[in-house]
């Protein structure tokens, strides 16, 4: 799940001595720890927080999940962990949301030829309502994007490249968002209409991004995706995408009484 990922990124620097937790626009601070948390997409019922500034500290996730019930939400989610990152969420009472693969491209392997078609465009307004569908169609109502999460998704790295392609009427069929922060690329989302997979258009798509990752000096490019998902893991291996020995996590908890 790409975008989880996506989330996983910050590009904000650190407010060091600020002992108060305080959320300053989506950002949560404390000592020298920092998370970002929002509202989840369509559930404003659900909080997202992602650690900013390393694995967090049991302390520090119970001070964001203090700040979060404050807020009136009523759960919270993290972004895409790994090991590290899950121990303080553990021990504040969070528990296992979804297990997912991490798969890595290192820049020393070989990308195939990019196929010469479909053309991919950029994404305008209209593009960008049309893309909202495909990804509709193409995720559960948990994991779909809507527009503020497509913002989210793109704000997460420093620098971002969206494709379209188009299918029938013009219409957009597929989509992918690559991005990049210090030298570390990111495969953040990309899916095709159901009625159009398996033309070649995943395959187009991703070695664009993963061409433009390289040429933005990416050193090595990561995707996550949920276990059981063959087609992407099919679409990531045939490019050379290797799986980490251990995978993510996505956790979760309640904002109940005893959390912490
Ligand atoms: C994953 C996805 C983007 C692939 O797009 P696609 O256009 O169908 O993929 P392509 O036709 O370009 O196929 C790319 C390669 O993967 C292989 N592949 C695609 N679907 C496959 C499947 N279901 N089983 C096995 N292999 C598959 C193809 O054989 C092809 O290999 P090749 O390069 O050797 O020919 C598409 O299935 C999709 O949108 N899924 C739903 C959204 C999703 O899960 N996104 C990824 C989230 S991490």
């Amino acid at each position: 799940m790409g975008a989880v990922k996506g989330l996983a990124q910050s590009s904000r620097p650190a407010r060091s001595g600020d002992r108060q937790p305080a959320r300053v626009g989506s950002v949560i601070r404390w000592g020298g720890e920092r998370a970002r948390a929002g509202p989840w997409r369509a559930d404003g019922s659900v909080a997202f927080l992602v650690p900013a500034s390393g694995p967090p500290s049991v302390a520090f996730v119970r001070r964001c999940l203090d700040v979060l019930a404050a807020q009136g939400f009523g759960r919270v989610i993290t972004g895409a962990l790994s090991p590290a990152e899950q121990q303080g969420f553990l021990e504040a009472g969070f528990g296992v949301h979804e297990r997912l693969h991490l798969l890595v491209l290192a820049r020393s392997h070989p990308l195939p030829p990019l196929p010469p078609s479909p053309r991919l465009r950029r994404a305008g307004p209209h593009r960008r309502r049309q893309l909202l569908a495909v990804d509709a169609a193409c995720f559960s109502p948990f994991w779909r994007l809507d527009r503020a999460g497509l913002l989210q998704v793109l704000a997460a790295t420093d620098r971002r490249r969206l494709r379209v392609a188009l299918g029938a009427g013009r219409r957009v069929g597929g989509y992918a968002i690559c991005g990049v922060t210090a030298g570390s690329g990111y495969v953040q989302r990309i899916a095709v209409a159901p009625q159009l997979q398996g033309r070649g258009i995943g395959k187009k798509l991703l070695l664009d991004g993963l061409y433009w990752l390289r040429s933005e000096g990416a050193q090595e490019v990561a995707v996550n995706t949920q276990l059981g998902n063959e087609a992407a893991l099919a679409l990531y291996r045939r490019a050379g995408f290797q799986e980490a020995p251990s995978g993510l996590c996505v956790l979760s908890a309640g904002l109940g009484l005893g959390h912490g």
